[in-house]
């Protein structure tokens, strides 16, 4: 226990490699096969360009603070933000919050997509508990780093925005999400409220 204590703050001082999220992609993540037509082959933006901009608006040497992607069906979004997740978990660590609309959504997500590109990426494999511990580290809904732990919750609970401070939150499936905040006004307050929380977590970062 405290020599783990003492590897993750010695990984921590270790420099990272000055990369931005598409360069990342493009060196690091390697696509599932039960995900994408070229799965077991690395992320390439020849086939979504546009995901380049997208991508780099999110490293950590860009000043944007917020960046919204407007899109159509099937056109690599969830993508974007896996590759963005695994940057952070890599280049940027620090606590993280992804929300989809339902559990399930994040289930499918965690196992068909962030668990195959944790496996197939050796630079995140060392930086991620391994899935056999006990103790809760590495599980559908979590998943703890080197510097950082990146949370995955359904939008249909209450309880996923609670008590997490966090410093990147990335929401997928935007109009889902805020549909089942809507649901949930009668219990816990207004759909603002979740919205202002979700940024309140990150205002404690700022
Ligand atoms: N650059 C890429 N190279 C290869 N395959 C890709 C790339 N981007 C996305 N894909 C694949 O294309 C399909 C659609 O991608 P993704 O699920 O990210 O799109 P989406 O916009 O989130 O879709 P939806 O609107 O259904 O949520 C998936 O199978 C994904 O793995
Ligand atoms: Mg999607």
């Amino acid at each position: 226990m405290k020599f783990d204590a003492i590897k993750d703050v010695l990984e921590g001082m270790r420099p990272t490699e000055i990369i931005t999220v598409s360069e990342w992609a493009e060196k690091y993540r390697y696509l599932s096969s039960e995900a994408s037509f070229l799965g077991g082959s690395l992320y390439t933006c020849d086939v979504t360009p546009y995901a380049r901009k997208i991508m780099d608006s999110l490293s950590s040497y860009s000043s944007y603070q917020e960046v919204i992607f407007c899109k159509s069906s099937q056109t690599g979004g969830t993508e974007i933000g896996n590759n963005w997740l695994g940057y952070i978990m890599h280049i940027s660590p620090a606590p993280t919050l992804m929300l989809m609309p339902t559990d399930g959504t994040v289930e499918r997500n965690s196992k068909i997509r962030i668990d195959p590109m944790i496996d197939h990426c050796a630079e995140l494999k060392k930086r991620i508990s391994p899935k056999r511990s006990r103790d809760g580290e590495n599980t559908i809904n979590q998943k703890k780093f080197s510097g950082g732990v990146l949370y995955m919750g359904g939008a249909n609970s209450a309880a996923v925005l609670k008590s997490i401070p966090v410093r990147f939150v990335m929401l997928d499936e935007v109009r889902e999400v805020l549909t089942h905040w809507r649901k949930l006004e009668h219990v816990c307050g207004r759909t603002e409220k979740y919205i202002m929380s979700a940024h309140q977590r990150l205002m404690d970062f700022l």
